[in-house]
């Protein structure tokens, strides 16, 4: 596998190796003659010396990165994935707690949201909607802000006693920069105080006029402690969903994003995935940001064991050999070794560069000592 050293670059700019290693010191940065650079350092050495740089990206990322054709014939529909945003109490965590139907709310150290999840439920239609459960829209933006595109709906939820807050506004500002449809949920409608019109009338100001008064965007009064009108929010999403027309080949090999992975002590290392098209199985070989391994054992949100997992499903996976970052993409791979190659490269990149950061910091303080 290629990569750009200091000597590398010299040549490619067509100067000495020495100047190069010259304006690094000045940057801040010590580099060897042979020590890969990674790309942030060589933008910024190539524009001291007035290039521009154009990346392409390495043989074996290109083939990963490939848009595989897919044929209609092998396209099938899939389950929307959801995530529910909104300000701080306004019935987040109930929400999700209710459609799971089960009760993590009560476990919650003071009612905040602390683990990053997914699960998948049928809707009394029958249908599928599969939940991430993140910790309010930091977990959205750091998703995004690494590149994965997860969600296909969001769901705003407003306390209905309550008003459009700072957070409500920023959830919204999110869900619209990243071009996904939302629908609002109205929520803590049994409480006396309820004022869902005054909150209609809010979103109004900010451009978010509910269909009922002849606007584009969905909304559902609903309360998570009742769960009267959690149905009915179901079917606008699959609503909602339809009009995407979301499709999947689940007989290719497995590719989807990591949403959480931590290590377990007993289990060992313990991702959350969410399989976005193909289907994983037990025995893949799976490339996962800088790691890799072979599935051991996946199960659901429950702890129920899976063999298999098709498109829009959340699989809590065993046997990767560390713990990628949420937003990493993984990809199944043909072969361990192929897996192994990529995974060791990207650690290495990773390695230099946080190498490099520490040299950096260190000069820093060393300056201010003297
Ligand atoms: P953070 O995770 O802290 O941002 O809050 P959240 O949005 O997850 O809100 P959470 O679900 O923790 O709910 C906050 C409080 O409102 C809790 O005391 C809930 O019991 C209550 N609550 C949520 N939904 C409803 C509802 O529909 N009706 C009533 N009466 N109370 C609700
Ligand atoms: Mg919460």
């Amino acid at each position: 596998t290629e990569f750009v050293s200091a000597n590398d670059l010299a040549a490619l700019m067509n100067v000495s190796v020495n100047e190069v290693i010259k304006v690094c010191m000045q940057l801040g940065m010590f580099v060897s003659i042979n020590q890969r650079l990674d790309a942030e350092a060589i933008t910024i050495i190539a524009d001291e010396f007035g290039y521009s740089v154009e990346f392409i990206t390495s043989e074996d990322e290109q083939a990963l990165e490939e848009v595989i054709e897919e044929n209609e014939e092998d396209l099938e529909e899939r389950a929307p994935i959801v995530t529910i945003m909104g300000h701080v109490d306004h019935g987040k965590t109930s929400l999700l707690d209710y459609i799971r139907n089960a009760n993590v709310t009560a476990g919650e150290a003071g009612g905040i949201t602390q683990h990053i999840g997914a699960y998948k439920v049928q809707t009394e239609s029958g249908r599928t909607v599969t939940f991430l459960d993140t910790p309010g829209h930091e977990a959205f933006t750091a998703m995004r802000a690494r590149g994965a595109k997860v969600t296909d709906v969001v769901i705003i939820v407003v306390a209905a006693d309550d008003s459009v807050m700072p957070q409500t506004k920023e959830a919204i500002n999110h869900a619209q920069a990243a071009g996904v449809p939302i629908i609002i949920a109205l929520n803590k409608i049994d409480k006396p105080g309820a004022n869902p019109d005054k909150v209609r009338e809010e979103l109004a100001q900010m451009n978010i006029l509910v269909e009922e008064w002849g606007g584009k965007y969905q909304a559902q009064e609903v309360s998570a402690k009742t769960g009267s009108g959690i149905p009915d929010l179901l079917e606008k999403v699959l609503l909602e969903a339809e009009l995407l027309e979301l499709k999947a080949n689940p007989s290719r090999n497995a590719v989807g994003t990591v949403i959480e992975a931590s290590l377990d002590k007993g289990r060992g290392y313990v991702a959350t995935m969410l399989v976005q098209t193909g289907t994983l199985h037990i025995g893949d070989v799976v490339l996962a940001g800088s790691h890799y391994g072979r599935v051991k054992a996946m199960t659901d949100h429950r702890g129920r064991k899976m063999k298999v997992a098709g498109p829009s499903t959340p699989v809590q996976l065993l046997g990767l050999d560390g713990a990628p970052q949420a937003g990493d993409k993984f990809q199944v791979m043909e072969t361990e070794r192929e897996a192994r190659e990529i995974a060791t490269n990207r650690a290495q990149v990773q390695r230099e560069q946080s190498l490099r950061t520490r040299k950096h910091i260190t000069l820093d303080e060393i300056g201010r000592r003297l």
